[in-house]
């Protein structure tokens, strides 16, 4: 795993974005898997600068997002339509046939899972995955104890991450307890995996993703399995590495054709 870390979440996620925007100009048709959430709202903004600024084309671009909260509509303010569309979708001329999110409405949720890793394989595969990380350690909605390698489904959230996400929903509004989510494996299959972490409250989950043992009671430690997972954290996401000052050499002394700016 490559750790980069950045004095601040701003950094977090315009490194973030510089490494998504080269990916697309060097690859007009590039495959990106998109994640939802607070942390990475300021990179969907750098890219829509970077669109509308320096003509970013999208129109080549196919996107599946990792998750989405079963019974909720795409109007729905909550939903994760809703927040793609708001942050990203609305503001870049990436095609709406190509863009994929899980369907919270699907009628018959096991088959709409089947179908939506049909889509992933036949788009050709996921070449960056984007991810956030909860407090608990899940990639995507994949909470403790879920399989390292499963596969896209129905799962059911835990407390703390019902409490995380309140704060999004209206005051006395439920968030849903079931969610359809990439699962472990579908996201393992990524060619690379960028992941975005900031803030106190992820400096545990970081630590035992980055050099905790692999477990399942920690979902995004089975990163430490694939090939080319970047981290990118902000200090406080940090604080909690035993090994920070190696990864921040390692970054510093990175030769100049492996750098990202
Ligand atoms: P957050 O969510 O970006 O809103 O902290 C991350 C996650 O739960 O994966």
């Amino acid at each position: 795993m490559e750790v980069i870390i950045q004095p601040s979440p701003r950094e977090v996620c315009a490194l973030a974005a510089r490494i998504t925007a080269t990916l697309v100009r060097s690859k007009p048709g590039a495959v990106l898997g998109l994640a939802t959430g607070g942390t990475p709202r300021p990179m969907y903004a750098e890219l829509v600068r970077l669109h509308r600024s320096e003509n970013l084309d999208f129109k080549r671009v196919s996107t599946f997002n990792l998750d989405e909260y079963v019974g909720l509509g795409p109007d729905h303010p909550c939903s994760y339509h809703k927040f793609m569309a708001e942050n990203f979708f609305d503001h870049v001329n990436i095609p709406p046939s190509q863009i994929h999110i899980p369907d919270g409405l699907a009628s018959d949720v096991a088959a709409f899972c089947q179908d939506y890793e049909a889509a992933i394989r036949s788009a050709g595969g996921i070449d960056l995955q984007i991810l956030g990380i909860g407090e608990e350690g899940h990639i995507g909605f994949n909470e403790p104890s879920s399989s390292l390698s499963s596969r896209t489904r129905i799962k059911t959230l835990t407390q703390k991450t019902l409490d995380a996400n309140k704060r999004f929903f209206a005051p006395g509004e439920a968030v849903p307890r079931h969610v359809i989510t990439m699962g472990v494996g579908t996201i393992m299959e990524a060619k690379r995996c960028l992941l975005l972490a900031c803030g106190q409250t992820k400096a545990s989950a970081v630590s035992k993703m980055v050099e905790g043992p692999v477990t399942a009671m920690a979902p995004a430690s089975a990163l430490q399995f694939h090939p080319t997972a970047i981290v990118i954290v902000d200090d406080a996401a940090a604080s909690h590495l035993a090994l920070v000052d190696y990864y921040r050499s390692v970054y510093r002394n990175k030769p100049d054709w492996q750098r990202y700016d």
